[in-house]
């Protein structure tokens, strides 16, 4: 049985003033759809697993938040954390709780916050990951890079695994002989340059058990606590052993924690996805995905009432207020209620900067 799981953390601050605290991210709107990052993710997952087979893991803060926009989800597959410790706490103790209910489990992770074109082809393509799954191997999904973006993963690709088709395993499915999480700048431009390499989409399949195992191996301790917590869950002692153990869990990201120890033993594969994808995590971002639906010189995200003249670039808007630009290029204007933000699509990165700034001014 395939189970999914939706890790829904981070608060997404290169895309302040529309993310925030309270709101993050997975919450909103970014790409035009009409519905939010993390209500997409669960349209598209849902053909996969059923609606009762998916778990969300996100903050307390954020429990009404998701259960607005996803009431389906029963309420019994949200996993609430008290602060975030990370991706590996996050989805190894969902595998930990999944793997209780059904040893055979075969879990696949989404993030919450991502914009994928083509579904139908994403979903034959997850389907290929837990046949490759199904055979002991941790499989990830590889996108074909497009610049030497140094926040994210890298991927290494190996030989078909199944090159005469012996084994019955998708033709596509490569295996992996390096896994390496947000290169330095340099490094990710020579990946690029080589050919040989493809973006990880931030995806996990695996067997539930293999996940765990390979946890225990590489984070003991993490593993152990992960273990107390859901032993105790379905019993008396959950909050009690939740409230002592989850904060004092190691944060580390699953791609430092087990992508690239894994693959360095050979254990890791690939599935080249042939699908459109985008992390959708600044303002750069925003543009490209409102641009696909509407296209323009200037993306409009929302109702934003707008005057412009040769421009170009995005312009959010949460104001009843008119907004004029003319002559101004590869802007990045977000007008909210108590804050107005300006700057430009190739400075998007550093949004996250201001964040920090606001924090420490008060
Ligand atoms: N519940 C919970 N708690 N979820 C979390 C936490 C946490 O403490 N920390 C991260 N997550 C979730 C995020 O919401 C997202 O869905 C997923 O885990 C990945 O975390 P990100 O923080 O978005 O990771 P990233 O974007 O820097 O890098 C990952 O994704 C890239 C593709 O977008 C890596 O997997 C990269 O290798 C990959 O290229
Ligand atoms: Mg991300």
């Amino acid at each position: 049985h395939l189970h999914a799981i939706i890790p829904a953390g981070g608060v997404g601050s290169r895309l302040w003033p529309l993310s925030r605290a309270r709101e993050p991210k997975f919450l909103l709107d970014l790409t035009g759809a009409g519905r939010s990052l993390i209500r997409s993710t669960w349209e598209r997952i849902v053909p996969l697993t059923g609606e009762d087979r998916i778990i969300v893991v996100t903050g307390e803060a954020h429990r009404a938040g998701v259960m607005a926009q996803l009431p389906e989800l029963p309420e019994r597959n949200l996993v609430l954390e008290s602060e975030p410790r990370d991706s590996t706490a996050a989805i190894c103790l969902a595998a930990a709780l999944i793997v209780r209910r059904d040893p055979e489990a075969i879990v696949a992770s989404f993030p919450a916050d991502h914009f994928i074109g083509d579904e139908p082809e994403f979903r034959a393509v997850v389907r290929d990951a837990v046949a490759v799954a199904a055979t002991g191997r941790l499989v990830t999904i590889g996108i074909t890079p497009t610049s030497p973006a140094t926040g994210f993963g890298y991927i290494h690709v190996g030989e078909p695994l199944d090159p005469a088709g012996a084994a019955g395993l998708p033709a596509r499915a490569r295996a992996v002989t390096a896994f390496v999480e947000k290169p330095k700048a340099a490094v990710a431009r020579r990946y690029v340059d080589s050919g040989e390499y493809l973006w990880n989409a931030g995806m996990f399949v695996a067997r539930a058990a293999d996940l765990l195992g390979w946890l225990e191996r590489q984070e003991p301790e993490l593993a152990a606590g992960i273990a107390r917590i859901a032993d105790a869950w379905g019993t008396d002692e959950r909050d009690a052993e939740r409230a002592r153990v989850w904060p004092t869990l190691k944060k580390v990201a699953i791609d430092y924690a087990i992508a690239e120890p894994v693959a360095a033993e050979g254990d890791v594969a690939v599935i080249p996805g042939t699908f459109d994808w985008d992390d959708v995590g600044d303002f750069a971002a925003v543009a490209r995905q409102v641009r696909k639906r509407n296209p323009g010189n200037l993306a409009i995200l929302g109702e934003a009432s707008v005057l412009s003249e040769s421009s170009t670039g995005v312009l959010v808007s949460e104001t009843d207020r008119l907004i004029a630009i003319i002559g101004v290029e590869d802007l990045v204007v977000v007008d909210t209620d108590d804050v107005l933000m300006i700057t430009t699509g190739a400075h998007a990165q550093r949004v996250k900067e201001m964040v920090n700034m606001v924090r420490q001014t008060g």
